[in-house]
């Protein structure tokens, strides 16, 4: 974790006299959140100020988490109930749809959930780059820089705007398309595997046309859906014609949540630094009955399952089909759960709202996710 701060020291000593930064958040939304507040909270213990731009309607994000953070609101157009039906949407399809379309099926309704998924976007850009109110705020409230994950587009524009140096959290893109085409990170398909393909670096030759025509076809998908409506919105915005793309390669510093160990052999860039498990915090005990489960396990080990932290509920064929799969295996297994319980769940298996995820990988190493 040294070189994050070692970098982002270096950005605040270069822009501010003072011994702590201005920090601004860009907003973001689900695990991506959750994943930043622990740097937050680290960037605070330095003794720098932290703001947090945070949309009127969110998921995730509320103006009351932390009282260390200082928020700065700004209000959107749609509904909760609207995003929340687009989210149920986009999981079912990549729940259920998908298994029973060909590939054009799939990429016709993948290109549908896109628009879907960029016009929230833009709402949510609308929410700060029209309103006087809060650009006005903004360039008061004279930040040292933006810390952004791009899951939301447009936060690079703001740093421009703002006339701040701009740095970005990123788990990946589909196929690499933001570190390649905008970061300049190469990616010679003849040994990097695109992301999502589901290819290794162990490529044959028709894989590696494969993997050459799966980098093509999502930039020109992510063309079509993406890029060439986010240069008009910022065309417009600037009142010059402005590629996006562009925009995204000023960032000074990508903050990759991985490890070179964890991916594939690929080059890097100097302005590319690994990351990954900056949210992990030393382990805390564990509650008094989970502590006792996981100790029973003996020496097989536990397991511990969850879908993440969008997908709540599943269909009861789905759960009973996990349930019976988990139990056939010799570890104690912890599922994060929150439907009724599957009646194939085996004696091996307990099911819970939630877990202390960070607690149990962190004294347990075995883990499905
Ligand atoms: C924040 O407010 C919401 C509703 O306004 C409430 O449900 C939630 O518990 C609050 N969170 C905290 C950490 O106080
Ligand atoms: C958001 O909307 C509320 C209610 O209409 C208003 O009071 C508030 O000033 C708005 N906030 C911003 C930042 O424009
Ligand atoms: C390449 O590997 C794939 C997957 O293992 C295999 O199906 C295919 O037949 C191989 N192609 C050649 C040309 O060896
Ligand atoms: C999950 O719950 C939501 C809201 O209660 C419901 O609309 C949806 O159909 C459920 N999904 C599944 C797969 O059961």
């Amino acid at each position: 974790h040294s070189s994050l701060y070692a970098s982002v020291l270096l950005i605040l000593c270069m822009t501010s006299s003072a011994n702590g930064g201005n920090i601004l958040v860009w907003y973001t939304e689900a695990s991506h959140w959750i994943n930043m507040k622990p740097v937050l909270d680290t960037l605070i213990n330095r003794g720098h100020q932290v703001t947090v731009l945070t949309p009127s309607v969110s998921m995730f994000m509320k103006t009351n988490e932390s009282s260390r953070f200082r928020y700065e609101p700004f209000n959107v157009s749609f509904s909760l109930e609207a995003i929340e039906a687009y989210m149920e949407e986009f999981l079912h399809f990549s729940m259920y749809e998908m298994d029973q379309m060909n590939y054009l099926q799939i990429y016709i309704r993948f290109m549908e959930i896109m628009k879907t998924d960029f016009y929230f976007s833009l709402g949510y850009l609308d929410g700060v780059l029209k309103s006087d109110t809060v650009m006005k705020k903004l360039k008061e409230g004279k930040y040292d820089l933006l810390l952004a994950d791009p899951l939301y587009p447009g936060s690079d524009l703001t740093a421009e705007i703002l006339d701040i140096p701009l740095i970005f959290s990123l788990r990946f893109s589909l196929a690499n398309n933001w570190e390649r085409l905008c970061g300049q990170l190469p990616a010679p398909p003849s040994f990097v595997p695109a992301a999502m393909s589901k290819l290794t670096d162990q490529m044959n030759f028709s894989e590696r046309v494969w993997n050459l025509l799966f980098y093509a076809l999502q930039d020109i998908v992510l063309e079509k859906t993406f890029w060439k409506e986010l240069d008009e919105y910022y065309s417009e915005v600037k009142g010059t014609p402005t590629s996006a793309c562009e925009m995204m390669s000023r960032a000074d510093i990508w903050l990759m949540r991985t490890y070179w160990d964890f991916d594939f052999p690929h080059p890097f860039l100097p302005n590319f630094k690994f990351v990954g498990g900056i949210h992990c915090r030393p382990a805390k005990p564990l509650p008094e009955d989970m502590e006792e489960f996981v100790q029973s396990s003996g020496d097989n080990g536990v397991v511990v399952f969850t879908l993440g932290s969008m997908i709540n509920n599943i269909t009861t064929e789905k759960a009973n089909m996990i349930a019976s799969a988990l139990a056939q295996i010799p570890q104690k297994v912890l599922w994060r759960y929150r439907g009724e319980e599957p009646e194939t769940l085996g004696a091996n298996t307990r099911i819970y709202n939630w877990i202390p995820q960070n607690d149990l990988l962190g004294k347990y190493i075995f883990s499905v996710k």
